[in-house]
């Protein structure tokens, strides 16, 4: 298995199959995926093919006190390939790059399904409300501070 940095439109097609089924490819594609100052993206790869991703915003949410936080969204792999370790991999690459830019907090819209996922890699619930994002499900703030 290999992690590497990829574009934006790399992750387009496991964020559709995994996050959003019922939808069109379109609706993969995140404000600011592009901007290469705010975002970056990551993938682990087995036998060369894309099997897991997940995205990096430069996002503050003033929920958070930390002045300088980043947003982990469109965390997916695919079904064949889950429980193997691959987004915990992504993650453990992502915190030295969000680190490197004087970044002390990673935060997530989590869904209510992943939240196990969440835990066992070290985030927390900020307060426990669950919120429903329209057409995807219930969604639990969590945080980690890295
Ligand atoms: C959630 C998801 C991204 C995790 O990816 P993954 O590559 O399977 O994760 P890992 O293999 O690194 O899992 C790490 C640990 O979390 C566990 N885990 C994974 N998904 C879980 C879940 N939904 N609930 C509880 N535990 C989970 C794994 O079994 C593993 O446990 P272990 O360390 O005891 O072996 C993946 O299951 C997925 O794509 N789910 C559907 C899309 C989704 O819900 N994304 C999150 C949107 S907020």
């Amino acid at each position: 298995m290999r992690v590497l940095r990829i574009s934006a439109g790399d992750t387009y097609s496991i964020r559709q199959q995994v996050l959003i089924p019922d939808h069109d490819i379109k609706k993969a594609k995140f404000e600011n995926d592009d901007d290469e100052d705010i975002s970056f993206h990551l993938g682990a790869f087995k036998d060369s093919k894309l099997v897991s991703v997940a995205s990096f915003f430069y996002d503050r949410n003033p929920l958070f006190k930390d002045q300088h936080q980043y947003q982990l969204r469109g965390m997916a792999t695919l079904p064949d390939y889950q429980a193997q370790g691959l987004s915990s991999e992504l993650l453990t690459m992502a915190f030295p790059i969000i680190k490197q830019n004087f970044c002390t907090l990673l935060w997530c819209n989590a869904r209510t399904s992943a939240m196990g996922y969440y835990e066992k890699v070290g985030f927390t619930q900020l307060d426990g409300k669950v919120f429903d994002i329209p057409g995807i499900g219930s969604h639990v703030l969590m945080y980690k501070n890295i």
